[in-house]
């Protein structure tokens, strides 16, 4: 399915839209959220996890005015520019692993933009960005807990940039939006039931595909850990999602995503 039809930034979210996109099993599996604005949607999320919801939820919002990243950064959302989404979700009834979820949801959402979007590749830098001609399109947020009645949840939060030509200045450099990248302007509609479609479609076998799209295999890389600053070869990605990393002494180190990020040589951090 291909949109290349002008992208209407008015058109509101609508639940009733996106299930037109899903089949019937999928459409009834998830109970939908609709907002015009909110802090966060991962926020929002969280506070409603333990609320004795019986199905997923998805919520999606048309901007958010405190947009949280990894590491504490924030996530830029404004006004009708991106798909700003998170999923509820209980991971014992999905049978997704926890410790690789955000590799599985950057190959979800990667395979939903290419479909959207033609003859366009999205890269992955380890570990939740994804990328258009080295610019970051979108970024994945995972956050797991135990809610108030014990019951374990995960919020898969996705941000993707649709249609913003700037940005501000300490992000500039370094993102992107599809539009701007790829000249080709996906719907937000077809984009979230295109997510939804390809999260449902768990395989353990994803990270082959995450592999691939990777940018960061056999480059200089600058790894950034709370208490360390280094440059690194990245030579592999493991099947429990680590990267392995050679620095300059030749001593091989293996990284799991909690406090490290990553930038090229002579870029800024994501
Ligand atoms: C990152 O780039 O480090 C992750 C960004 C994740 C942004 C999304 S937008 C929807 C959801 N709500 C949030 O506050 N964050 C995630």
């Amino acid at each position: 399915m291909t949109h290349n039809t002008i992208f209407d930034k008015s058109k509101t979210l609508d639940q009733k839209m996106i299930k037109k996109h899903l089949d019937k099993k999928t459409a009834d599996k998830y109970g939908f959220l609709l907002l015009d604005s909110v802090d966060s949607t991962n926020t929002l999320a969280k506070k409603l996890a333990g609320d004795g919801a019986d199905k997923p939820l998805v919520i999606i919002s048309d901007q958010q005015s405190a947009g949280r990243g990894r590491l504490g950064r924030s996530f830029y959302s404004p006004k009708s520019d991106g798909l700003y989404m998170s999923v509820l979700i209980d991971p014992e009834k999905e049978k997704i692993e926890i410790p690789t979820i955000t590799h599985f949801v950057a190959t979800a959402v990667a395979n939903a933009i290419e479909e959207l979007c033609d003859g366009v590749k999205v890269g992955i830098k380890w570990v939740n960005d994804l990328l258009i001609d080295g610019k970051k399109v979108c970024g994945i947020l995972c956050e797991s807990g135990r809610s108030g009645d014990g019951v374990d949840f995960t919020v898969i939060g996705i941000g993707v940039n649709l249609s913003e030509r700037d940005f501000p200045d300490d992000i500039r450099n370094i993102a992107g939006s599809v539009y701007s990248c790829t000249g080709q302007m996906i719907d937000r509609v077809c984009l979230a039931a295109n997510i939804i479609k390809n999260l449902d479609k768990y395989e353990p076998d994803f990270m082959d595909n995450y592999r691939q799209r990777s940018v960061v295999i056999g480059k200089r890389v600058k790894v950034i850990s709370y208490d360390d600053t280094y440059f690194a070869k990245a030579m592999s990605i493991s099947d429990d999602g680590s990267l392995n990393v050679e620095d300059e002494n030749g001593e091989k180190k293996e990284l799991c995503f909690g406090e490290i990020s990553l930038c090229f040589e002579k870029e800024d951090s994501v």
